[in-house]
């Protein structure tokens, strides 16, 4: 949660943080704040909202927009309502010190009460404002540089911080440093410029060389000077590794689409290709994963796959739960990373867990990823974002390459690792003699009809559309789905509450009977998945089950279905596919529903209320 942007160098500062913040506002948007300095003092900006409001406020104040040097912030409430006072950047008691920071201080209730003893006074609720006076005490008290000092000072501090700092009376660098947020450094031509941030979007259009810090590392960081990286713990240097970035500007911008989502969602077709890229020569019948491939043997003889996971992501383990037991014949279990790190679970050296992870920085997964390794367990890590701290932290993995995902409500990133997940469990099915070649062969063949499938899908649009405006206005909505399709009903759900704030439920059609069908009347829409694989005829008899309370159907069913078309309300036509596939067609119309309400409502649709698209604080 929260992002951070700095910038340091020749140009003008503010344009290059303020678009970077916009860039940075999946991470939070409850406030934003920058600080310049121009040349003399540092001036400060920041408000409750969003980055636009922050600009609105600048507008008046062009002294306030001067300068080479700036570090801003994006913010997702933890200590302190989203107000002014609470807002980042945050100033040290003498004025001299200035911090931006993502992450929390858990310890900053003994700290602050320290420094209250000692004179210091605070104006706003934050941890932040308690560390940038730590670091101000520490510096005072050693007669020491702001390296030395946010050295020292993070050595007195629990919890986690990405933070950005400036030092007025020193006003030639920014000092960095990282436990559990990341912060990547964009280094400018022979090191004439250099920026900060949580990720590196906001420089990509200036620098494709870029230094991520591990954890507990920190920099120094200095125009004409190389970046040197040192541990917190005892300022030791550290092996500076600079990587060249993947990412291009196109890839970050909305591309003609409405929203991100939208753009998300359309972006499938090419982001599952992508994911199977080079891995799946379906011609050939093979799937060449150099992250399985290189540890075979721990898959074929695991006891056991824990999938651990959270929100979205949590739902594709689910699916990877159905296909792990049905193709490869490997017992699976699906855990929330929240439950499964206080848990005290059973995990021996013969188990594999395999971590979900969008973000990469998933406060809880990487808690739980960290326990795993601590009792032997092997990991693989799922992501997206290259570098990130779970791709890291993990023994091995598989990128889903799916592309920047900026909506907050997750759409490819969902279907891609649905994808990853499925050419596992084909080539362990394969390797364990479970799946025949020509079946393996056959499935491949399935696999790589599937874009087209979802571009084919993607065409219903207007019909999906002109659903969402009869239901835009209800206060429920139940999910029902079977097998393969009961985690695309969670989703479904999960997609329709996070951006139209209707509340809705996914469950099991099997499980309405026990409890969802006392909700049931005439003003209650029903999304049930219904494809013509798997438990047809027990899904049908739900529907029926359903009209005889008079609730409305909107039924997912297989092109030239008959029954369901019956019985009822609507229905929304996938392609036929073969029956593990379907989560992969299905999800499409789900995602363009809730998309299509929440614009109705006018809902702001990439960034809804109180979420935030990674969650690095427990
Ligand atoms: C947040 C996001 C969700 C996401 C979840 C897990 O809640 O809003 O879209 O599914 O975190 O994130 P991860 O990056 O670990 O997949």
């Amino acid at each position: 949660m929260c992002g951070i942007t700095g910038y340091i160098g020749y140009r003008e500062a503010y344009p290059i943080v303020v678009k970077g913040l916009q860039r940075l506002e999946y991470r939070g948007y409850d406030s934003a704040g920058i600080m310049l300095f121009d040349g003399a003092k540092a001036q400060v900006s920041k408000t409750k909202g969003k980055v636009a409001d922050l600009e609105e406020i600048t507008l008046q104040s062009p002294e306030k927009k001067s300068g080479n040097i700036a570090i801003g912030h994006t913010r997702w409430a933890t200590h302190g309502v989203p107000n002014d006072v609470n807002s980042h950047p945050h100033t040290s008691v003498s004025g001299d010190l200035v911090i931006v920071h993502n992450g929390i201080i858990e310890n900053y209730d003994t700290l602050k009460k320290e420094l209250i003893s000692r004179g210091y006074t605070f104006q706003s609720d934050t941890d932040t404002e308690v560390l940038i006076n730590l670091i101000e005490e520490v510096k005072k008290h050693e007669n020491c540089k702001l390296g030395k000092a946010v050295q020292i000072a993070l050595t007195q501090v629990t919890g986690a911080y990405a933070i950005a700092v400036f030092d007025t009376k020193k006003p030639n660098e920014i000092v960095v440093a990282r436990l559990g947020s990341p912060i990547a450094i964009g280094i400018g031509k022979d090191n004439s410029e250099f920026f900060v941030a949580s990720d590196a979007s906001p420089f990509i259009e200036y620098t494709k060389e870029v230094i991520y810090l591990e954890d507990e590392e920190m920099a120094i960081i200095q125009v004409n000077k190389e970046v040197a990286v040192r541990k917190v713990k005892d300022d030791s240097l550290t092996d500076t590794k600079i990587q060249q970035l993947q990412l291009n500007l196109e890839q970050i911008e909305k591309g003609g689409y409405e929203h991100f989502m939208l753009k998300e969602i359309h972006e499938q077709p090419k982001a599952i290709i992508d994911t199977y890229r080079g891995r799946m020569l379906a011609d050939e019948g093979i799937i060449k994963m150099s992250g399985v491939d290189d540890h075979i043997e721990k898959f074929l003889n695991a006891d056991r796959i824990i999938i651990v996971a959270c929100g979205t992501s949590w739902h594709a383990g689910l699916v990877a739960e159905y296909l792990f037991e049905d193709i490869a014949r490997i017992p699976v279990e699906v855990e929330y990373a929240s439950e499964f790190r206080y848990r005290n679970p059973i995990i021996t050296e013969k188990d594999i867990v395999i971590a979900i992870s969008q973000s990469g920085e998933t406060a809880d997964t990487l808690a739980a990823i960290k326990l795993a390794k601590s009792k032997g367990a092997f990991v693989f890590g799922v992501c997206n974002v290259v570098g990130s701290s779970i791709a890291r932290e993990t023994h091995a993995g598989a990128y889903t390459h799916a592309g920047p995902e900026i909506g907050v409500a997750s759409t490819k990133a969902f279907t891609t690792q649905i994808t990853i997940l499925l050419l596992i469990a084909l080539k362990l099915g394969k390797e364990k003699g479970k799946l025949s070649k020509s079946v393996f062969h056959s499935y491949l063949q399935m696999l790589q009809l599937i874009p087209s499938k979802i571009e084919e899908l993607l065409a219903i649009d207007g019909q999906v559309k002109h659903i969402a405006s009869i239901y835009k206005d209800v206060p429920n909505c139940l999910y029902l789905g079977r097998g393969f399709n009961f985690p695309v009903a969670l989703e479904g759900a999960l997609k329709l509450k996070e951006i139209s704030y209707i509340h809705a439920e996914g469950y099991p059609a099997a499980e309405m009977k026990h409890g969802p069908i006392a909700l049931i009347d005439e003003n209650m829409p029903i999304v049930v998945i219904a494809t013509n694989k798997g438990h047809y005829e027990k899904v049908v008899s739900n529907i029926q089950e359903i009209k005889s309370r008079e609730g409305k159907i909107i039924a997912i069913v297989t092109k030239g279905d008959i029954t369901v078309k019956e019985i009822a309300d609507h229905v929304i036509e996938i392609p036929e596919t073969e029956e593990m596939f379907t989560p992969l067609l299905t999800t499409i119309p789900l995602q363009l529903l809730s998309y299509h309400i929440a614009v109705l409502l006018g809902k702001n649709v990439d960034q809804p209320r109180n979420l935030a698209k990674s969650v690095t604080v427990e």
